[in-house]
């Protein structure tokens, strides 16, 4: 190992300052002046971003609140993601400017400009309408990462059905709980996808979840593998048998949708009970998407961009699909593990492809920097000029050697916090901010944060308290899907008074107005980045004949920030011993995905619980942690 990655020795609050070449040519030259104008004139600051997209008719209510927290934005105005995404840069240089580069982990490579992109999800669309799928309905879609993701995706968005995209890591149970949530009639999945030079099986688990799923009448099938699968009369199509038929034209019409009209539902874990779907629209998602990427990431024309976030998750969303798009930037879509065959596959793709903007998470760079510097050093990787991280605070060590080896110490790094809630950043630095490394920085145009108490009352600068959103913004989800109550009681209830938005992380400001994202302070568990509720994990372990009683906590984890520790009561009778602890591990990774794979499980005679029933699971937590218990005073036993 080259000692480049301990040249910096910079405490972790020192400033780094953006190089004057970037700050030179930044889409946006101030902060103070234009956040002043966000929040007191918020409707004119997001009409004027508005009025850069295309409209099919001008809205007449900015922000309409009449009916909080239920917010709608540009409400009379008509508009369709995919016309802003798609359609609109057909008509220009774009044309023929690649839309898509994508690479799978074998090694092959498909291009698309825009003019094919939109052959293919006008093909796909007009697919889908035969299959009578219509507007308003719900299409899932379980894929790898493969470019008829995306193009599946919008070709939903185009003729207005909605997309629920089930994480393709995503296991069984998971995949029919969500089919089942969404009412879905039609699944679009493929035979399987390449990882780690092995074929995850993706087929398989979908007929098990369609076993299970009654709604489901059709299933299109992406051939990617190529190894047996079992397919279904009457209900299994392969998609390009379908995409080489009559109906598959390359002419279909974008739908005129209603500004507040959904556009996606996505599963997300939350603090109890299953899973939720939140909901987002073709108009204020639009505008809040291609902003905040606009802007952050200071996207040009002459930009490739690769967001290595699966499409399956919000982040893949809202900065693989549509905000890069609506932008008409070129995007990088990669199939396969970071570290196959070796660990230097992601950077071997930034010199093949001239990769300018890299934005990914903690995880991925620590579980890159484990392998040492000479990887990213065989490849020139000069072309990047903007780094992102996101999905959990980015420590220290990780931030720096991602600064100095993969940035070169020039490439300012924008870290962003937000939520699947949220649909875009909240908080992050545009590329004219000074940095502090594991800071996100200062809240992002229009949006309005606030660290206080249980009461409500703003903390002291340093001091820690819970993060709320004190306004409104164009990209907020709008509900949960068929559960309006519970999108209200998880985040509107606690400052119902206040009219606050509850994140569900705590936080830290300091005197410099910087904000310290610190961590979930509900059941919530990022491993990985990814989002897991603790109640899920348990019920995945209740499920199993043995277990009577579960409890999952997260417990530090030097790549994966967190890992899951688990602590199980057995039935009457079973006793707990090395093969059923692996056994009860693969359980959990077979009834969710191995993303929630428990890194251990121990076999416990008792939980501890409150006088109520509640396991106390930061009792657990401290106790494997070796630290003070604190207030035990609920405590049952
Ligand atoms: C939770 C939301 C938003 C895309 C990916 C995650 C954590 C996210 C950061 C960051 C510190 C972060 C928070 C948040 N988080 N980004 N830059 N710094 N924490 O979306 O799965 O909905 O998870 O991720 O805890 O609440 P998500």
């Amino acid at each position: 190992m080259t000692p480049k990655s301990i040249k910096s020795t910079t405490a972790d609050t020192n400033l780094f300052h953006p190089p004057k070449s970037i700050v030179r040519k930044a889409n946006i030259k101030d902060y103070d002046k234009t956040y002043e104008r966000s929040i007191t004139d918020r409707e004119g600051f997001w009409a004027d971003e508005a009025k850069k997209l295309k409209w099919y008719k001008k809205w007449k209510t900015v922000l309409d609140d009449t009916n909080k927290p239920f917010y709608k934005w540009f409400t009379g105005g008509k508009i369709n993601i995919v016309d802003n995404a798609i359609d609109r840069h057909l008509a220009t240089h774009r044309r023929n400017k690649l839309a898509m580069i994508w690479e799978g982990e074998p090694g092959d490579v498909k291009t698309m400009s825009y003019h094919a992109l939109n052959r293919e999800v006008s093909k796909f669309a007009n697919v889908l309408k035969s299959m009578g799928v219509r507007k308003g309905e719900i299409v899932t879609i379980y894929m790898p990462q493969i470019p008829e993701l995306p193009i599946a995706m919008l070709a939903c968005a185009k003729i207005g059905a909605m997309h629920s995209v089930v994480y393709g890591g995503f296991s069984t149970e998971a995949l029919a709980g969500r089919i089942a949530d969404a009412n879905s009639r039609v699944l679009v999945t493929a035979d399987g996808g390449w990882r780690r030079g092995k074929i995850t099986d993706l087929k398989s688990i979908a007929n098990e979840a369609m076993d299970r799923s009654p709604t489901i009448e059709v299933c299109i099938t992406v051939k990617r593998t190529e190894h047996e699968v079992h397919m279904e009369n009457d209900r299994d199509f392969w998609y390009h048998d379908l995409m080489s038929l009559p109906i598959a034209s390359p002419k279909c019409e974008t739908e005129v949708m209603d500004a507040e009209d959904p556009l996606f539902i996505l599963f997300t874990s939350g603090t109890t009970g299953k899973p939720k779907g939140l909901v987002h629209t073709h108009g204020g998602y639009s505008v809040y998407t291609s902003t905040t990427h606009r802007y952050v990431f200071d996207i040009k024309d002459e930009d490739r961009w690769w967001c290595a976030a699966d499409p399956g998750w919000i982040t893949g969303h809202s900065y693989l699909v549509y905000g890069p798009l609506i932008n008409g930037a070129t995007i990088m879509l990669y199939e396969g593990a970071p570290n196959h065959p070796y660990p230097n596959r992601w950077w071997n793709m930034i010199e093949k492809y001239g990769i300018t903007i890299l934005y990914t998470s903690p995880t991925a760079i620590r579980g890159l920097m484990r392998f040492g510097d000479q990887w990213p050093q065989r490849h020139d990787i000069s072309s990047l000029r903007l780094l992102g991280s996101v999905g959990e605070p980015i420590n220290p060590e990780a931030w720096r050697w991602y600064h100095e080896v993969i940035g070169d110490g020039k490439c300012p790094i924008m870290d962003t916090w937000w939520q699947t809630e949220t649909g875009g950043f909240m908080i992050a630095p545009l590329p004219i901010t000074p940095l502090k490394p594991g800071s996100a920085t200062k809240p992002f145009f229009g949006v309005e944060v606030g660290v206080v108490d249980e009461n409500g009352k703003e903390v002291a600068a340093g001091e820690e308290g819970k993060l709320v959103i004190k306004a409104p913004w164009p990209g907020m989800a709008r509900t949960i899907f068929g559960d309006p109550d519970r999108y209200v009681d998880t985040y509107w209830k606690e400052y119902e008074k206040q009219g606050w938005y509850k994140a569900g992380d705590s936080a830290r400001i300091d005197e410099d107005g910087y904000v310290w994202v610190i961590g979930r302070i509900d059941d919530v568990i990022k491993v990985s980045g990814y989002r897991l509720g603790t109640a899920e994990v348990e019920s995945a372990l209740v499920s199993h004949p043995m277990v009577s009683e579960a409890a999952a906590i997260a417990l530090p984890h030097e790549v994966k920030g967190n890992a899951i520790h688990t602590y199980v009561i057995l039935k009457a009778g079973e006793k707990g011993d090395k093969k059923l602890e692996e056994e009860l591990k693969k359980h959990v990774s077979d009834e969710m995905g191995p993303i929630a794979k428990p890194e251990a499980v121990h076999f416990l005679e008792s939980l501890p619980k409150t006088r109520s029933g509640k396991i106390m699971r930061r009792v657990l937590k401290a106790r494997a942690m070796g630290v003070d218990e604190g207030d035990l005073s609920t405590l049952e036993d």
